[in-house]
């Protein structure tokens, strides 16, 4: 069976874009490949480290998510990535091989860098945010990494990585292709990308009262003002919700707002109620799960212990083709 890895960083509590463009899919891939997912808890110490005290809640938030989707760890192997410090070792291995004009180009390091306003904060560790992105993928000997397009550059590097480790050791390592996931993009309520850092998300973990407060208060045709004037659904980021989550009701939302017939107000109240009706079952699932707190990080123990026994053969093959495991001959 075919291997698949992928890894979330852990920044807090997940949102709906998380829900329709990564979990969603996760959740088709653990019936049909042998699927590792993670928290990137690492990863998140590459733009956050000064607020560590962030990190062991984020974490949780994470795992209930994943779990109150409905990813079962008896269908993948659900871990944390700091509880696999495999990955650290071969990280450090892999960066020893690494041009640093490999790393320095990379567009999606760049982007962060500039949006998150790091400047001359930005750290070593960040550069290397592709290079422990492949220690992932690779130490599994994955196939295919489920992710968006903005990751591309990194699996970029993953294969370049992959071709100069098995060009100067032997081959050890799987070339991971990426499985570009085709899911509708869901903007934040303001219209821009929907992100924790710019307050314009709406959180699985909402409530059914916060999740209508936020849509009531996105933004939609700016020329739309009154009630019955021609609104334009394809600039509309609430038409944009309504064809994801009320896809029924979409064509005929799109002809009364065209029409004038429908005004934004009634038409958010009707995505509210349907996003929370699909929200619903994932919500109790995970006000049950929050009351068992330590079985939720039980499992994701075990599934690190799984995910550990895997990494440890793979580094120790890795340490013996470069010659570092400690033998003589
Ligand atoms: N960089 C990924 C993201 O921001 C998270 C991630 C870390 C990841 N390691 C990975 C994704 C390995 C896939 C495979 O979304």
């Amino acid at each position: 069976m075919k291997r698949v890895v992928s890894g979330i960083r852990a920044t807090g509590q997940l949102h709906i874009g998380h829900l329709v463009g990564a979990l969603q899919n996760y959740l088709k891939l653990q019936e049909e490949y042998q699927s590792f997912f993670f928290i990137a808890d690492l990863h998140a110490l590459t733009t956050n480290y000064e607020h560590t005290e962030m990190l062991k809640g984020n974490r949780v938030e994470v795992m209930l998510d994943m779990l109150s989707v409905g990813l079962d760890p008896q269908k993948c192997t659900l871990f944390v990535q700091s509880e696999v410090p495999e990955h650290t070792y071969l990280h450090l291995l892999l960066s020893m091989i690494v041009p640093i004009p490999w790393v320095e180009r990379n567009p999606t390091v760049k982007e962060m860098i500039r949006d998150l306003n790091l400047k001359e904060n930005a750290s070593y560790g960040l550069l290397g945010y592709p290079i422990l992105m492949t220690t992932d993928i690779i130490i599994y000997k994955a196939h295919y990494v489920p992710v968006g397009k903005d990751q591309l550059p990194h699996l970029e590097i993953s294969r370049e990585i992959v071709r100069r480790f098995n060009g100067l050791y032997g081959e050890l390592f799987v070339e991971p292709q990426a499985m570009l996931t085709e899911f509708p993009y869901l903007p934040g309520v303001d219209g821009r990308k929907m992100s924790k850092s710019l307050d314009n998300d709406i959180k699985i973990a909402d409530s059914q009262e916060q999740t209508t407060k936020k849509i009531m208060s996105a933004v939609t045709d700016p020329q739309k003002v009154r009630l019955h004037d021609i609104g334009h659904p394809d600039i509309c980021t609430v038409f944009t919700y309504q064809k994801v989550f009320n896809k029924e009701e979409s064509e005929e939302i799109k002809k009364d707002c065209k029409s004038g017939a429908l005004g934004c107000v009634a038409c958010k109240k009707r995505l509210a109620a349907k996003l929370n009706y699909s929200l619903k079952d994932i919500r109790a699932k995970r006000m049950e799960l929050n009351n068992n707190i330590h079985g939720v990080e039980e499992t994701f123990t075990e599934g690190s212990k799984k995910a550990r026994s895997i990494a440890t053969k793979t580094l120790e093959e890795a340490m013996s083709l470069m010659k570092i495991d400690g033998k003589s001959s």
